[in-house]
Protein backbone atom coordinates (compact mmCIF):
# COMPACT_ATOMS: atom_id res chain seq x y z
CA UNK A 1 0.00 0.00 0.00
CA UNK A 2 1.27 3.58 -0.84
CA UNK A 3 1.14 6.17 2.26
CA UNK A 4 -1.13 8.97 1.72
CA UNK A 5 -1.04 12.57 3.50
CA UNK A 6 -3.98 14.53 4.57
CA UNK A 7 -4.44 18.36 5.64
CA UNK A 8 -6.04 19.69 8.18
CA UNK A 9 -6.44 23.76 8.12
CA UNK A 10 -7.89 26.27 10.66
CA UNK A 11 -8.95 29.98 10.16
CA UNK A 12 -5.91 30.85 11.47
CA UNK A 13 -3.90 29.56 8.79
CA UNK A 14 -2.63 26.70 11.09
CA UNK A 15 -1.52 23.77 9.04
CA UNK A 16 -1.43 19.82 9.50
CA UNK A 17 -0.27 17.50 7.68
CA UNK A 18 -1.05 13.34 8.40
CA UNK A 19 -0.81 9.73 6.93
CA UNK A 20 -2.36 7.07 7.08
CA UNK A 21 0.35 5.30 7.50
CA UNK A 22 1.12 5.09 11.52
CA UNK A 23 -1.15 7.78 11.73
CA UNK A 24 1.54 9.93 11.42
CA UNK A 25 1.62 13.66 11.96
CA UNK A 26 4.30 14.67 8.87
CA UNK A 27 4.32 18.43 9.71
CA UNK A 28 2.82 21.07 12.02
CA UNK A 29 2.39 24.57 10.58
CA UNK A 30 2.48 27.58 13.25
CA UNK A 31 2.76 30.99 13.35
CA UNK A 32 5.28 32.48 14.93
CA UNK A 33 5.51 35.66 16.71
CA UNK A 34 6.24 37.96 13.11
CA UNK A 35 2.80 36.06 11.71
CA UNK A 36 5.38 33.80 9.31
CA UNK A 37 4.04 29.73 9.20
CA UNK A 38 6.85 27.84 10.61
CA UNK A 39 6.89 23.54 10.25
CA UNK A 40 7.54 22.55 14.22
CA UNK A 41 7.57 19.03 14.30
CA UNK A 42 10.07 16.64 12.56
CA UNK A 43 9.64 13.86 9.91
CA UNK A 44 10.28 13.45 6.63
CA UNK A 45 9.48 14.69 3.31
CA UNK A 46 8.53 11.25 1.37
CA UNK A 47 6.18 9.23 3.28
CA UNK A 48 7.85 6.00 2.32
CA UNK A 49 10.99 7.17 4.80
CA UNK A 50 8.60 6.07 7.69
CA UNK A 51 8.97 2.75 6.68
CA UNK A 52 12.98 2.50 7.80
CA UNK A 53 14.19 0.43 9.91
CA UNK A 54 15.25 1.85 13.41
CA UNK A 55 13.22 5.40 12.56
CA UNK A 56 12.41 6.83 15.90
CA UNK A 57 8.66 6.95 15.92
CA UNK A 58 8.61 10.56 14.35
CA UNK A 59 4.73 11.62 14.45
CA UNK A 60 3.20 8.27 14.99
CA UNK A 61 0.43 7.05 17.00
CA UNK A 62 1.79 3.98 19.41
CA UNK A 63 0.29 0.97 20.73
CA UNK A 64 -1.19 -0.97 21.90
CA UNK A 65 1.17 -0.04 24.94
CA UNK A 66 3.19 3.26 24.61
CA UNK A 67 6.48 2.71 26.46
CA UNK A 68 7.89 0.06 27.95
CA UNK A 69 7.13 -3.54 29.49
CA UNK A 70 9.53 -5.42 31.60
CA UNK A 71 11.03 -8.45 29.77
CA UNK A 72 7.80 -7.84 27.50
CA UNK A 73 5.93 -10.52 29.89
CA UNK A 74 2.85 -9.17 32.10
CA UNK A 75 0.23 -11.65 33.51
CA UNK A 76 -4.05 -10.55 33.06
CA UNK A 77 -5.91 -13.06 35.57
CA UNK A 78 -4.31 -16.75 35.22
CA UNK A 79 -2.54 -15.89 32.05
CA UNK A 80 0.65 -14.99 30.84
CA UNK A 81 1.20 -12.59 27.81
CA UNK A 82 5.09 -12.50 26.42
CA UNK A 83 5.52 -9.86 23.98
CA UNK A 84 8.40 -9.14 21.30
CA UNK A 85 11.93 -7.94 23.06
CA UNK A 86 12.82 -5.06 20.80
CA UNK A 87 14.69 -2.40 23.48
CA UNK A 88 17.30 -4.23 25.20
CA UNK A 89 15.72 -6.78 27.54
CA UNK A 90 12.10 -4.73 27.26
CA UNK A 91 9.44 -4.38 25.10
CA UNK A 92 8.63 -0.54 24.07
CA UNK A 93 5.82 0.91 22.18
CA UNK A 94 3.78 -2.11 20.84
CA UNK A 95 6.63 -3.94 19.06
CA UNK A 96 8.14 -3.56 15.55
CA UNK A 97 4.49 -3.90 13.96
CA UNK A 98 3.02 -1.80 17.06
CA UNK A 99 0.43 1.17 15.58
CA UNK A 100 3.05 3.34 13.68
CA UNK A 101 4.20 0.82 11.17
CA UNK A 102 -0.14 0.26 10.38
CA UNK A 103 -1.88 1.37 7.60
CA UNK A 104 -5.08 3.17 9.04
CA UNK A 105 -8.33 3.72 7.41
CA UNK A 106 -9.00 7.99 7.15
CA UNK A 107 -12.00 9.79 6.75
CA UNK A 108 -12.22 12.95 6.52
CA UNK A 109 -15.14 14.53 7.28
CA UNK A 110 -13.99 18.79 7.30
CA UNK A 111 -11.16 20.60 6.76
CA UNK A 112 -10.47 20.35 10.81
CA UNK A 113 -11.19 16.46 11.18
CA UNK A 114 -9.45 13.29 10.12
CA UNK A 115 -11.02 10.30 11.99
CA UNK A 116 -8.53 7.30 11.63
CA UNK A 117 -9.96 3.75 12.60
CA UNK A 118 -7.55 0.32 12.74
CA UNK A 119 -8.05 -3.28 13.92
CA UNK A 120 -5.45 -5.18 15.65
CA UNK A 121 -6.06 -9.16 15.82
CA UNK A 122 -6.36 -11.02 18.73
CA UNK A 123 -2.59 -12.33 19.64
CA UNK A 124 -1.23 -9.66 17.51
CA UNK A 125 2.35 -8.83 18.67
CA UNK A 126 1.53 -10.76 21.73
CA UNK A 127 -1.75 -9.00 23.21
CA UNK A 128 -5.06 -10.51 23.79
CA UNK A 129 -8.37 -9.21 22.43
CA UNK A 130 -9.21 -8.55 19.03
CA UNK A 131 -9.05 -4.72 19.17
CA UNK A 132 -10.63 -1.84 17.39
CA UNK A 133 -9.18 1.79 17.82
CA UNK A 134 -10.23 4.84 16.67
CA UNK A 135 -8.05 8.01 16.80
CA UNK A 136 -9.80 11.48 16.25
CA UNK A 137 -7.27 14.60 14.98
CA UNK A 138 -9.10 17.32 15.48
CA UNK A 139 -7.97 21.22 14.91
CA UNK A 140 -9.59 23.66 16.98
CA UNK A 141 -9.98 27.38 16.12
CA UNK A 142 -7.82 28.66 18.56
CA UNK A 143 -4.86 26.37 17.16
CA UNK A 144 -5.15 23.81 19.55
CA UNK A 145 -4.35 19.48 17.91
CA UNK A 146 -6.40 17.53 19.88
CA UNK A 147 -6.27 14.06 20.01
CA UNK A 148 -9.87 11.58 21.20
CA UNK A 149 -7.97 8.09 21.38
CA UNK A 150 -11.10 5.43 21.56
CA UNK A 151 -10.78 1.11 21.52
CA UNK A 152 -12.66 -1.30 22.85
CA UNK A 153 -11.38 -5.23 22.80
CA UNK A 154 -13.25 -8.95 22.95
CA UNK A 155 -11.39 -10.17 25.52
CA UNK A 156 -9.68 -8.59 28.76
CA UNK A 157 -6.28 -6.74 27.57
CA UNK A 158 -4.24 -3.63 28.44
CA UNK A 159 -3.32 -0.29 26.68
CA UNK A 160 -1.85 2.28 27.00
CA UNK A 161 -1.99 4.75 23.66
CA UNK A 162 -0.07 8.48 22.83
CA UNK A 163 1.55 10.24 20.25
CA UNK A 164 5.29 10.33 19.59
CA UNK A 165 5.42 13.59 17.80
CA UNK A 166 8.97 15.01 18.06
CA UNK A 167 8.71 19.11 18.56
CA UNK A 168 11.07 21.75 18.28
CA UNK A 169 9.69 25.26 18.42
CA UNK A 170 12.25 27.22 17.27
CA UNK A 171 10.91 25.09 13.75
CA UNK A 172 12.48 22.19 11.71
CA UNK A 173 14.12 24.05 9.57
CA UNK A 174 16.04 26.52 12.25
CA UNK A 175 18.68 23.23 12.42
CA UNK A 176 18.60 24.10 16.11
CA UNK A 177 18.47 21.87 19.28
CA UNK A 178 15.44 22.27 21.83
CA UNK A 179 17.99 23.10 24.77
CA UNK A 180 17.08 26.80 24.56
CA UNK A 181 13.24 25.87 24.68
CA UNK A 182 11.47 27.19 28.50
CA UNK A 183 9.16 24.56 29.57
CA UNK A 184 6.99 23.90 32.66
CA UNK A 185 5.43 20.41 33.61
CA UNK A 186 2.99 20.82 36.62
CA UNK A 187 4.58 17.26 37.98
CA UNK A 188 5.61 16.92 41.32
CA UNK A 189 7.22 13.21 40.96
CA UNK A 190 8.71 11.14 38.47
CA UNK A 191 8.56 7.19 37.44
CA UNK A 192 12.30 6.29 38.75
CA UNK A 193 13.65 3.81 36.19
CA UNK A 194 16.54 1.35 36.17
CA UNK A 195 19.52 1.20 33.74
CA UNK A 196 17.33 -1.19 31.10
CA UNK A 197 14.85 2.70 31.51
CA UNK A 198 12.21 0.21 32.74
CA UNK A 199 10.04 1.88 35.84
CA UNK A 200 11.15 0.56 38.98
CA UNK A 201 7.99 1.01 40.91
CA UNK A 202 8.80 3.62 42.76
CA UNK A 203 7.94 7.22 42.27
CA UNK A 204 10.51 10.16 42.83
CA UNK A 205 9.55 13.64 43.94
CA UNK A 206 11.17 16.45 41.60
CA UNK A 207 12.28 18.67 44.98
CA UNK A 208 15.82 19.87 44.37
CA UNK A 209 16.55 17.91 41.21
CA UNK A 210 17.22 18.59 37.55
CA UNK A 211 13.58 17.22 37.07
CA UNK A 212 11.69 20.48 38.89
CA UNK A 213 9.89 21.85 36.04
CA UNK A 214 6.89 22.90 38.18
CA UNK A 215 8.69 26.92 37.14
CA UNK A 216 9.69 28.07 33.26
CA UNK A 217 12.99 26.31 33.15
CA UNK A 218 14.96 25.92 30.09
CA UNK A 219 15.58 22.55 29.04
CA UNK A 220 19.22 22.66 28.77
CA UNK A 221 20.02 24.09 31.87
CA UNK A 222 20.64 20.70 33.74
CA UNK A 223 20.25 18.31 31.44
CA UNK A 224 24.00 17.74 31.75
CA UNK A 225 23.88 17.91 35.42
CA UNK A 226 25.16 14.80 37.41
CA UNK A 227 22.19 13.01 38.43
CA UNK A 228 21.56 9.28 38.60
CA UNK A 229 18.38 9.30 36.98
CA UNK A 230 19.36 11.32 34.01
CA UNK A 231 22.39 9.68 32.96
CA UNK A 232 20.13 6.19 33.28
CA UNK A 233 18.14 8.18 30.65
CA UNK A 234 21.09 9.96 28.94
CA UNK A 235 19.00 13.17 29.58
CA UNK A 236 15.19 13.70 29.80
CA UNK A 237 13.55 10.18 29.40
CA UNK A 238 10.56 9.64 32.03
CA UNK A 239 7.22 10.02 32.77
CA UNK A 240 6.40 12.90 35.05
CA UNK A 241 3.38 11.59 37.42
CA UNK A 242 0.39 14.34 37.48
CA UNK A 243 -1.39 14.67 41.08
CA UNK A 244 -4.97 15.18 39.48
CA UNK A 245 -8.72 13.69 39.35
CA UNK A 246 -8.95 10.47 37.46
CA UNK A 247 -9.68 11.59 33.80
CA UNK A 248 -9.92 15.03 34.16
CA UNK A 249 -8.87 17.07 31.37
CA UNK A 250 -6.12 19.48 32.85
CA UNK A 251 -3.16 21.29 31.34
CA UNK A 252 0.20 19.31 32.13
CA UNK A 253 2.87 21.65 30.66
CA UNK A 254 3.99 24.30 28.69
CA UNK A 255 6.66 25.04 26.00
CA UNK A 256 8.09 28.04 24.18
CA UNK A 257 10.57 29.00 22.15
CA UNK A 258 12.28 32.52 22.50
CA UNK A 259 13.38 32.19 19.18
CA UNK A 260 10.34 32.20 17.16
CA UNK A 261 8.18 33.09 20.06
CA UNK A 262 5.72 30.47 19.49
CA UNK A 263 4.50 28.50 22.52
CA UNK A 264 3.18 24.96 22.60
CA UNK A 265 0.45 24.38 26.02
CA UNK A 266 -0.53 20.73 26.65
CA UNK A 267 -4.01 19.32 28.30
CA UNK A 268 -4.29 15.59 29.08
CA UNK A 269 -6.70 13.23 31.12
CA UNK A 270 -3.73 10.86 31.37
CA UNK A 271 -2.12 10.82 34.91
CA UNK A 272 1.57 10.86 33.17
CA UNK A 273 3.73 12.45 30.39
CA UNK A 274 6.68 11.07 29.28
CA UNK A 275 9.53 14.04 28.67
CA UNK A 276 11.56 12.44 25.92
CA UNK A 277 14.44 15.39 24.79
CA UNK A 278 15.73 13.47 21.52
CA UNK A 279 18.79 11.58 23.34
CA UNK A 280 18.84 9.25 21.26
CA UNK A 281 19.18 11.05 18.02
CA UNK A 282 22.29 10.48 16.04
CA UNK A 283 21.88 12.98 12.94
CA UNK A 284 22.41 10.20 10.52
CA UNK A 285 19.05 10.70 8.91
CA UNK A 286 19.88 11.29 5.03
CA UNK A 287 15.83 12.05 4.33
CA UNK A 288 14.82 14.58 6.97
CA UNK A 289 12.97 17.29 5.41
CA UNK A 290 14.81 19.73 3.49
CA UNK A 291 17.75 17.79 4.65
CA UNK A 292 17.65 18.47 7.87
CA UNK A 293 19.22 15.45 9.69
CA UNK A 294 18.17 15.75 13.41
CA UNK A 295 21.05 15.77 15.35
CA UNK A 296 20.94 14.96 19.17
CA UNK A 297 18.48 16.57 20.94
CA UNK A 298 17.00 18.49 18.02
CA UNK A 299 13.23 17.26 18.71
CA UNK A 300 11.33 16.56 21.96
CA UNK A 301 8.15 14.61 22.75
CA UNK A 302 5.84 15.06 25.59
CA UNK A 303 4.16 11.48 25.42
CA UNK A 304 1.15 11.27 27.70
CA UNK A 305 0.49 8.20 29.22
CA UNK A 306 -0.03 5.83 31.83
CA UNK A 307 3.32 4.92 33.34
CA UNK A 308 5.29 2.51 31.98
CA UNK A 309 5.10 -1.07 32.50
CA UNK A 310 1.68 -0.83 34.76
CA UNK A 311 1.05 -4.03 33.95
CA UNK A 312 3.79 -5.33 36.26
CA UNK A 313 3.17 -2.46 39.01
CA UNK A 314 0.07 -3.14 41.04
CA UNK A 315 0.34 0.61 42.81
CA UNK A 316 0.15 2.29 39.18
CA UNK A 317 -3.26 3.43 37.77
CA UNK A 318 -4.62 0.03 35.88
CA UNK A 319 -4.20 0.12 32.05
CA UNK A 320 -6.72 -2.65 31.85
CA UNK A 321 -9.43 -2.43 29.42
CA UNK A 322 -12.58 -4.68 30.15
CA UNK A 323 -14.77 -6.38 27.15
CA UNK A 324 -17.70 -3.71 27.23
CA UNK A 325 -15.61 -0.81 28.34
CA UNK A 326 -14.79 1.73 25.78
CA UNK A 327 -10.65 3.33 26.67
CA UNK A 328 -11.34 6.71 26.04
CA UNK A 329 -8.66 9.49 26.18
CA UNK A 330 -7.94 13.06 24.92
CA UNK A 331 -4.80 14.84 24.72
CA UNK A 332 -4.81 18.57 23.20
CA UNK A 333 -1.42 20.68 22.09
CA UNK A 334 -2.18 24.49 21.89
CA UNK A 335 -0.36 26.47 19.87
CA UNK A 336 0.06 30.22 20.75
CA UNK A 337 2.39 33.44 21.01
CA UNK A 338 4.55 34.27 24.03
CA UNK A 339 6.07 37.79 23.84
C1 LIG B 1 11.24 6.51 24.73
C2 LIG B 1 12.71 6.53 24.43
C3 LIG B 1 12.91 5.90 23.10
C4 LIG B 1 12.11 6.64 22.07
C5 LIG B 1 12.21 5.97 20.74
C6 LIG B 1 10.54 7.30 23.68
O1 LIG B 1 9.17 7.29 23.91
O2 LIG B 1 10.96 7.04 26.01
O3 LIG B 1 13.45 5.84 25.40
O4 LIG B 1 14.26 5.88 22.73
O5 LIG B 1 10.77 6.67 22.45
O6 LIG B 1 12.30 6.87 19.74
Amino acid sequence: MEPKSFTLTNRENMKITITNLGGRIVSIFVPDKDGALVDVALGYDDLKSYQKKNEPYFGAIIGRYGNRIASGKFNLDENVYQLEINNGPNALHGGSDGFHDKFWNVEQPNDKTLILTCFFADCEGGFPGNLKVKVVYSLTDNNGLQIDYLATTDKKTIINLTNHTYFNLNGVDSKTDILNHILTIEADKIVEIDKTSIATGALLSVTNTPFDFRKPTKIGDRIEENHEQLELGNGYDHTFVFDKLDGALEKAATVYSPKTGINMAVFTQEPGMQLYTGNFLTGKDKDGKNGNAYPFRSGFCLETQHFPDSPNHSNFPSTVLNVGETYESTTIYEFGIQN
